[in-house]
């Protein structure tokens, strides 16, 4: 056991990120009266090239004429890849006021990459006296990206949170796949002639949460395709959250309202919580370091779990 103490990661609702194309400024009062906690507004891959400097013009607008609430609002930029990211950074940092709370960078694949665009925003933050420092996020999305997942983890001061992008990393990795996210049709077992579906992103999803849970990072799980496919999201969702992801992003509105349900504790998780609590309390009282409860063995680490789930969900109602 290490001698240092896990860092907590924020302490904010992060359920649902909603995304919306910086080309569409029709949808941006749409996304601010949404439930989502997290609101994406987009100038990577669901702007087209030739409209990357107007969805930036849209996006700088918005940020001051739009009232989002109390939302975290985060803009995702261009690829380090790409000739777009250091001007959608320069604009953002120097144009949009200081309701900007975080910058989304996708396709991360080293340290190097954090390191660069926090030299840039930090001189811009400098020289414009930006009174509100701008955190980071970013997309696990690449071979590199998940090779390099812990360094990048621990890259920033200002990385608050994590997401795993299936469509790119599913394309990186050589997958046999177009889906995005969710059950892939030939990842399976064969059992006495039966056929058993396995998660081919699982891996990748838990990688991710050591990698987060080790620097205070919250880990996210990225975006369901198939916005008709309500079960699957839902069953996705919740993979990922009994892996420790905290939310999971939505590409379509009637996606939000499933990763809520999901990411909330439910009521009954957070009463057992409780009682788990409770029953441990008594423990402690009686001298015992471990007790049963409704059958089952419950000691200090049980004590551990349960906070997990309470303290999610006295954070989420306040
Ligand atoms: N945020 C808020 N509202 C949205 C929305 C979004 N991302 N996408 C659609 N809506 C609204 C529509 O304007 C429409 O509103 P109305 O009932 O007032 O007319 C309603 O939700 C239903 O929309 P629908 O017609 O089903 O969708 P669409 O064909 O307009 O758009 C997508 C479908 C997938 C193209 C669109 O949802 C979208 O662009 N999603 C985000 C894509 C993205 O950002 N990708 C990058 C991250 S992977
Ligand atoms: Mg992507």
């Amino acid at each position: 056991m290490s001698f240092r103490l896990q860092p907590a990661a924020p302490a904010r609702p992060n359920r649902c990120q909603l995304f919306g194309p910086g080309s569409r400024p029709a949808l941006f009062e749409k996304m601010a009266a949404s439930a989502a906690d997290v609101i994406n507004l987009d100038l990577e891959d669901s702007v087209a090239p030739d409209d990357k400097s107007s969805a930036r013009a849209n996006i700088i607008r918005a940020i001051g004429d739009v009232d989002w609430g109390t939302k975290t609002l985060s803009v995702r930029i261009n690829g380090l890849d790409t000739p777009w990211w250091y001007r959608d950074v320069v604009d953002l940092l120097e144009q949009a006021g200081e309701r900007l709370d975080q910058i989304m960078i996708p396709k991360v694949g080293c340290a190097g990459d954090l390191y660069a665009v926090d030299a840039l925003v930090t001189a811009i933050e400098a020289a414009k006296g930006r009174a509100k420092r701008i955190d980071f996020e970013v997309i696990i999305e690449s071979a590199a990206g998940i090779a390099h997942v812990e360094e990048i983890a621990s890259a920033s001061p200002r990385l608050v949170a994590m997401s795993l992008g299936a469509a790119d990393f599913a394309a990186s990795m050589g997958m046999q796949t177009t889906g995005i996210g969710g059950t892939q049709e030939d990842y399976y077992m064969l059992h006495e002639g039966q056929k058993h579906w396995s998660d081919p992103w699982h891996w990748a999803q838990t990688a991710i949460v050591a990698a987060c849970r080790t620097h205070g990072v919250l880990p996210v799980d990225g975006p369901f395709g198939d916005f008709s496919d309500d079960d699957g999201f839902r069953a996705q969702a919740r993979r990922s959250a009994t892996l420790g992801m905290v939310g999971k992003w939505a590409i379509h509105p009637k996606q939000i309202a499933l990763a809520n349900e999901v990411f909330t504790p439910s009521d009954d998780a957070v009463r057992e919580a409780r009682e788990i609590l409770a029953a441990m309390e008594q423990a402690k009282a009686n001298g015992e370091g471990a007790t049963v409860y409704k059958g089952r063995l419950v000691d200090i680490a049980s004590i551990k779990q349960a906070e997990v789930i309470v303290r999610q969900s006295e954070m989420i109602a306040g």
